[in-house]
């Protein structure tokens, strides 16, 4: 059974920007994952290339429309190139394919009289390509009247027009409706079709004069008309997979699987749609997604915002695979968001690099280190290890049915889970220990499933983050396959794996060139970071001047604070004030510090604490033990409290 998906047309003329990237990474994200279940996916997205607001974009430049388009669609098509997107087709609606279908639909709906042609009056708003009442109008500057929704003047027009029967299918689709509860997605949207359709829903009009309009798709039994966009650019969803012209072929696509659309196109998607499609004699797609908006910054996306998340900055400061990886994480699918670089940072961090990443460069290396870089034999399950695998086989279902359900926030949660799983494994396990122990067996056993975990994680990453995903797998010599996803004896022994860089550095701050986009609209932005509001920088400056003996800023900044959590613990041989700490800072294997806390805390009480490390303190030797750091506590000679974090942060997480 085909798979079939669709994004919107985008308007040819806009500039591309993070909203379309959103649908159309969501798209390519499902379509790569039916792929790796060996569905035949077929993943549709294209252009709206007709209407008043491309001609005149074209006459402006002094260019033919179609000179204009075929110049503007590549700035589409290069950005899904470097989104690595995998659509199968993209439709033009300028193309003969598309034309001559949206031609016969009208011939056969005028030959069934589903058609009739009215006087019609009303204001005319070309921004939106559409008609208004005067009540819905709003009033301008000297007397002129505004469309209520782009805000751009609106033109009195009296003309005839062609309208389709719209009404005759309305009980046809609130039936639709009703029938299919999860047909439209989310149930806010979903509510708001209910509403819709509880008013009379009127025919619609499917025509524009030629005389005031010549850029759009003629009416074949009346050629002084065009077809009105939507009409047109809608039937893109059939026309692309054969309608009329194939049917083998269109009989194993529609219906497609999934619609995606914007909340902004519900009504057209599935009032105007689905009456079009049942007058076509054909059903609706199985189900629709009207996904949430992205706010940018905490502000609504304007030009000038629009230019600090122009998608190819996204991916020159982030690269494809993070940009991808923040858009399908940072919202849930069906709300809106707010996307800032502030977050992106805090996400990607805490996500790629601190779990995914992190639990692959310690796999990988321990594995490089200890074994020869070889994927090293299983050894008989413990009650920890069994533990481990139900665990994230659970995980995996979670994110297998949230995907499978357009969820890709909820799905990527589950991935995180499983990376976070396989790292408190190994904080567990402690292969160093084993290793210094000499277990060979145990040390090969843990090291094995840590290597599966990390395929694991690879493997389901790979829609999301297609270029990291397969370098991991790469990495660990393993085959891109979701059959048997979950076993943790998938990979072969003796496997050479190969260690190199880690897959996702830290992002230590913001990247130059989005510092340098966002200081130009710093003026604008409330939430900019690094730059403290002018309020909150006197009253810095106050406190300062009070203080005794300032150190710089640069002096502050030479110390390496993290976030380490303690894996172990034992008094010193050879002081009754001091533990021995092993320490884990995300690093490849624990620290080991010398702590004078003994008097305040047993060895079995700081064992699991989440702890403040100073890092890159010089490396003493305290009564013959090392000590590789310091841990940072209140109290001036006794102890009286261990400094450690409010929040569950990864270890290794930067403390300033
Ligand atoms: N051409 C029509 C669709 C015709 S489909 C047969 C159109 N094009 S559009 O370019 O204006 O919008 C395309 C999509 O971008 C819509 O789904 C819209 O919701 C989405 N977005 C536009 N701005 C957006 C955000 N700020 N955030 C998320 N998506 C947004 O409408």
């Amino acid at each position: 059974m085909s798979f079939y998906i669709t994004t919107p047309l985008y308007y040819v003329n806009d500039v591309p920007h993070i909203g379309h990237a959103y649908t159309t990474v969501a798209a390519d994200v499902i379509s790569r994952y039916k792929r790796l279940k060996g569905e035949d996916v077929h993943f549709l997205t294209g252009t709206d290339e007709h209407g008043q607001k491309v001609m005149r974009a074209a006459q402006k430049r002094g260019l033919s429309s179609q000179d204009h388009v075929d110049e503007l669609v590549t700035r589409f098509q290069d950005l899904w190139v470097r989104l690595d997107i995998t659509n199968d087709d993209f439709i033009r609606t300028t193309e003969d394919r598309h034309k001559a279908v949206v031609r016969d639909i009208l011939q056969d709906f005028h030959d069934r009289g589903l058609l009739y042609k009215e006087g019609y009056a009303g204001w005319y708003s070309t921004s939106e390509e559409r008609f208004w009442t005067e009540k819905d109008v709003l009033d301008g500057p000297d007397g002129t009247k505004l469309c209520p929704a782009s805000k751009q003047p609106v033109e009195w027009v009296e003309e005839q027009n062609w309208f389709f029967k719209m009404s005759d299918y309305a009980d046809q689709l609130r039936q639709w409706v009703a029938d299919h509860p999860e047909w439209l997605k989310p149930e806010t949207r979903r509510n708001e079709l209910l509403g819709i359709l509880k008013k009379d829903v009127g025919d619609l009009c499917i025509s524009r004069p030629k005389t005031r309009l010549p850029w759009g798709i003629p009416i074949p039994f009346d050629e002084d008309y065009v077809t009105y966009v939507w009409f047109d650019a809608l039937i893109n969803y059939i026309s692309a997979v054969g309608y009329l012209r194939d049917d083998a072929t269109f009989e194993t696509r529609w219906p497609a699987n999934w619609q995606l659309l914007g909340k902004d196109i519900l009504t057209t998607h599935t009032l105007y749609w689905g009456t079009m499609l049942f007058a076509a004699g054909l059903p609706p797609a199985q189900r629709l997604y009207a996904h949430g908006w992205w706010t940018v910054e905490g502000q609504k996306m304007s030009k000038s915002l629009g230019n600090v998340v122009d998608p190819h900055l996204l991916i020159d400061a982030y690269g494809s695979d993070s940009v991808r990886y923040v858009l399908m994480a940072e919202k849930s699918f069906g709300q809106d968001g707010d996307f800032s670089h502030k977050s992106t940072r805090l996400r990607y961090n805490s996500d790629l690099a601190d779990k995914i990443g992190n639990l692959a460069h310690r796999a990988l290396s321990m594995t490089a280190k200890w074994l020869d870089s070889k994927v090293p034999a299983l050894d008989a399950d413990t009650d920890d290890d069994k533990a481990l695998a139900a665990e994230v086989a659970g995980y995996i279902d979670t994110f297998d049915v949230a995907l499978e359900a357009m969820e890709t926030a909820d799905a990527l949660e589950a991935l995180v889970n499983i990376a976070r799983a396989g790292n408190m494994y190994i904080d567990r396990q402690a292969p160093w220990a084993l290793n210094k122990a000499g277990d060979t067996a145990r040390l090969a056993g843990v090291m094995r499933r840590t290597l599966e975990i990390s395929r694991i994680c690879g493997t389901l990453l790979l829609p999301f983050c297609p270029q990291k995903s397969q370098d991991l797998l790469d990495r660990l010599g393993a085959q891109a396959s979701l059959d048997g996803v979950g076993r943790l004896d998938v990979l072969t022994e003796g496997t050479t794996v190969r260690h190199g860089d880690p897959l996702f550095p830290r992002m230590q701050e913001l990247p130059a060139i989005i510092a340098e986009a966002l200081a130009k609209v710093g003026g604008d932005l409330k939430s900019l970071e690094g730059k403290a509001p002018a309020a909150a920088k006197k009253s810095k400056k106050k406190k300062k001047s009070k203080k005794k003996d300032p150190i710089s800023f640069s002096d502050f900044g030479k110390l390496e604070l993290k976030t380490g959590q303690v894996l172990s613990a034992e008094k010193h041989p050879d002081a009754d004030r001091l533990l021995v700490l092993q320490v884990d800072v995300g690093e490849e294997s624990p620290r080991q510090v010398v702590a004078g806390i003994a008097s305040k805390y047993t060895p079995e009480e700081v064992v699991g604490l989440r702890v403040i490390v100073v890092a890159n303190l010089e490396p003493a030797t305290i009564r013959g033990v090392e000590s590789q750091g310091m841990l940072l506590a209140a109290g001036a000679k006794a102890v009286l409290a261990m400094a450690t974090t409010t929040e569950d942060v990864p270890v290794g997480t930067v403390v300033r």
